[in-house]
Order: C-alpha cells, then structure tokens, then sequence
C-alpha cells in the first residue's frame, strides 16, 4: 500500500523581526547573523497567537486548500514543544476548532523538535497496517521557539505551524516502507524546564549532538535497507534536514556526505568542493523559507520539504532523504519519493505570498511582545483585541478566565453549559 503526504500547509504568526536590526540593537556584525546562521528574519507570535491559534490555522489550510473532507480524518497528533497547559492537549482545542468527529484518535507529541515527524510514523503505520479503514490522518506540527533577549540562540528564534494529511492517497509525497534509522541518546543540548518560558541550551554541544544523532540515524537506516545501496547519495535528488538555523543544513549535509563517502573531508580540503556542490544542488535550494521564518522546532524539516513541493519539482527530482532531529535526544533518517504530478499542487503550497504580507516590527515593539509574553501563564489575563495586535487572523488566542484559555469562536465554557455524551438530556437538563 502507498502511504504518504496528500495535503501540506503552512501558518505563520503575522509579524516578523528583521536580523539585520537585531544585529544592530545587540552591537554585532549582522553578517555573522545573515551569513554566518543564514537567517535573513524571524516570525514573532505576539500574546494573541500561540501553539493553538497557529495548529488550528495550518490544519484548516491544508484541509480547504486541498479539499479534503473534516470527516475523513480519523487520527489528529499535535506534535509540539511549546504546549499551552502540562495536562491538557493542544490537539484538543484543534479537535474543536475544526469540528472533526468526536471518534477521532486525538492526542499531543513531544519529544522536542522530533514530536511531529515521530506523530508522522505512526499515523504511516497507521494507515499501512490497515487500522485506519479509509480515513486519514491530520498530523500538525506547532512551535514558538523562545531564547532569553540578547541569548546567542535569540536569532534563531521563530514561530509557525506545518500541517499534513497523511493518507492512502499520498498527491505529494510517499514514504518508503522499507527503510526508516532511528537513533536514541540521553544528553542534555536544549531543555526548556517546566518552570521556564525559555529554552536552555548548551548550543556548540547541541551541534555535535545533532551532528553525532545524524550518523547514527543514517547508519541504522543503511543497514535496514535490503540494498542500501539504493540509498546512497548519488540516488537521493534531495536531501533534507532539520532546520534550527539554515546554517545548520549545510552542517548536517557535509556530516551527511562523509558517512556516504566513508572519509572525513576538511573544509581545507580538495574534496570539500564536491560538499559544496552536492549541497547547492541537494539541500540549499530548500532553505529559503527557514531563512525567513526562523526555528519552528517540529515544523522546520517540514517547512524545508514546503519550500522543496513549491519549486516545481523536475521529473527528474524524486528521491528524498529527511533528516529529524529533536534534543534531549531522538533522530530518524527516512527517504521519500515526490509524486508525480505533484506540481500542480505548487500554488495551494507556496506560503510565500502570506510571508511577504507580514508586518515588520521594531526592536522595541518585538522586546514589548516578549516582555508581556514572558508575564502571561501565571493566570487571568485582561481580554485581549486584535485590533490592538494588528492581527487579520479569524482564529486567536482572546487570554484566560477563570484559568480557562478563550479562543475566538471556541465555547470553552464551564461543565453545566456543555452537552456530553447521549445521555447528556436526562443527565445535564
Ligand atoms: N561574518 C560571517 N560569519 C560569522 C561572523 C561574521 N561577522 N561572525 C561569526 N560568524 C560565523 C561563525 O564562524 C559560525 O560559523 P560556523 O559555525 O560555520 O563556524 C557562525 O557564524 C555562528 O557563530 P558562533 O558559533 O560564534 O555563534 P554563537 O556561539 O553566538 O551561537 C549557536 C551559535 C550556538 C548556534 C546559537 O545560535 C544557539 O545556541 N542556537 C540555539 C541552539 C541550536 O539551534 N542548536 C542547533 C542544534 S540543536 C537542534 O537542532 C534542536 C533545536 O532546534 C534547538
């Protein structure tokens, strides 16, 4: 049976800080920013847009822009790493938010920027074991990643949800069955401890995690695969990555040409320039989106295969490897194959005419957004107005009342004003 991606969308928070003016206001060359992270902006989610307001928003995206029935979806994973409660779901209020039926497998993931795509190959076995019956699976991948002000991680910083409907119907993308390497390792390169809004990060060492988790993913992958030699490099079109910063998929493509090549390769090195081009053809060309748009944790592996669906793939680009990687930490390494035909899908994909809509925000009014954000999660809030945000969104976080979340058109009231179950007439009235 074929599995695999038949709807994608991306939702980015409406504002948008440029790093050329964050290099100034912190006092450091903007090239070490543009150049030496390649991040170009970052996405900034002011109070009245969190995990909810932008999963909920993706999910209806990918469901009207690819026409794909509410009903038929059977399984709904929220993968995030910024949740709004410890107990509770963000998946449950996307549940509501899109009416989906109330026999829908519903849950959250986490496992730090690794939550989605481990949501991704279960909603895949899913549906390849026969469970599902026809319906699909809306898996949505939902972040705000937040450093302390002036932290060498603040650039890197960013927000958005990818949603997609994985199904029997894969329009875009099929997974292959046969081979997918994970890797497992307890280390401590990025935490973020319930008490604390941020994340902690140890960031070199978390290079090297990541670096490390890379090759023994792929390593795993090879040797599950009955030829791996179908898997070498020089089969993949493209390769993927997870992408904390864009700088970081050049680093994890060069690691990837080493294992593949069975030598190191010194950037000092003849053989380096081989890196390079395979880079610019196989990985480079995928990372403009994650430039403009910064960390979404879960969703920038997903943000990149976007930017690769949006670019008219050849016939001629198939075969994929995606690289996920999430901290703490857990890594798989999976090759897919773009459908064909999946160009014409091209339009319903590209984000890009939203990113450019976005508005741009002073320093002062990003550190603002920060300075409430930081106060909010301790309890009641004042209600907040989109007009007071300049936010266009139907779909948003309106504050708390009464330790209760309110969003725009969600009945998130008290017990004796909600029906439950069947017998809800003779039990609630
Ligand atoms: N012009 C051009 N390039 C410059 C420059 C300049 N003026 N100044 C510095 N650079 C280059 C440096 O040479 C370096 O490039 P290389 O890595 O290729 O050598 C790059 O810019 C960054 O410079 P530094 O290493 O000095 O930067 P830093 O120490 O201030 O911070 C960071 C970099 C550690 C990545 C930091 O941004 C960080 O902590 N980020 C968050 C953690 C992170 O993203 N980790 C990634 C792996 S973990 C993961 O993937 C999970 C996740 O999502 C968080």
């Amino acid at each position: 049976m074929k599995v695999g991606i038949e709807a994608i969308a991306f939702h980015s928070p409406e504002h948008y800080v440029e790093l050329t003016d964050l290099a100034e206001a912190r006092g450091i060359d903007p090239d070490k920013f543009t150049k030496g992270l390649g991040q170009l902006k970052m996405a900034v989610a002011t109070p009245m847009e969190d995990t909810v307001t932008l999963a909920v928003n993706a999910a209806r995206k990918a469901l009207e822009n690819f026409d794909i029935d509410y009903d038929d979806i059977g399984t709904l994973v929220v993968g995030t790493e910024s949740g709004v409660d410890h107990s509770k779901p963000v998946a449950v209020y996307v549940h509501e938010a899109l009416g989906l039926r109330p026999n829908c497998h519903t849950y959250e993931t986490k496992h730090a920027c690794f939550g989605a795509m481990a949501a991704v190959f279960s909603a895949n076995d899913w549906i390849a074991c026969g469970r599902a019956d026809g319906s699909k699976a809306l898996i949505v991948a939902a972040d705000i990643a937040r450093y302390p002000i002036g932290d060498p991680g603040e650039p890197t910083q960013g927000a958005g949800a990818v949603a997609m409907v994985i199904s029997d119907t894969p329009n875009l993308l099929q997974f292959d069955s046969e081979i997918s390497g994970y890797y497992t390792k307890q280390v401590m390169d990025f935490w973020r401890p319930l008490y604390s809004t941020k994340a902690f990060v140890d960031g070199h060492y978390s290079i090297e995690c990541y670096l490390n988790a890379l090759e023994g993913a792929l390593a795993d992958a090879l040797h599950k695969a009955t030829i791996p030699e179908l898997y070498r490099m020089n089969q993949l079109q493209a390769c993927i990555y997870h992408v904390p910063f864009a700088k970081m998929a050049a680093k994890a493509h060069h690691r990837h040409f080493e294992v593949d090549a069975g030598e190191k390769i010194d950037k000092e090195s003849q053989r380096f320039a081989d890196v390079r081009t395979s880079f610019a053809e196989k990985t480079g060309p995928w990372l403009s989106l994650n430039a403009i748009v910064g960390n979404i944790y879960t969703g920038s592996l997903f943000l990149s295969l976007i930017d690769l669906l949006r670019r008219s793939p050849s016939a001629a680009l198939r075969q994929i490897s995606m690289f996920s990687y999430g901290s703490g930490c857990a890594a798989s390494m999976n090759v897919a194959y773009l459908t064909p035909g999946c160009d014409r899908f091209r339009q319903q994909i590209d984000p890009e005419p939203e990113l450019n809509a976005r508005r741009k925000l002073s320093i002062d009014q990003y550190e603002n957004i920060m300075r409430i954000s930081d106060s909010l999660g301790r309890g009641d809030t004042q209600e907040f107005l989109a007009s007071e945000w300049d936010l266009t969104s139907e779909f948003l976080y309106l504050g708390n009342k009464n330790h209760i979340r309110r969003y725009s058109g969600l009945e998130c009231g008290p017990p004796a004003a909600r029906e439950y179950g069947p017998l809800s007439a003779s039990t609630h009235h």
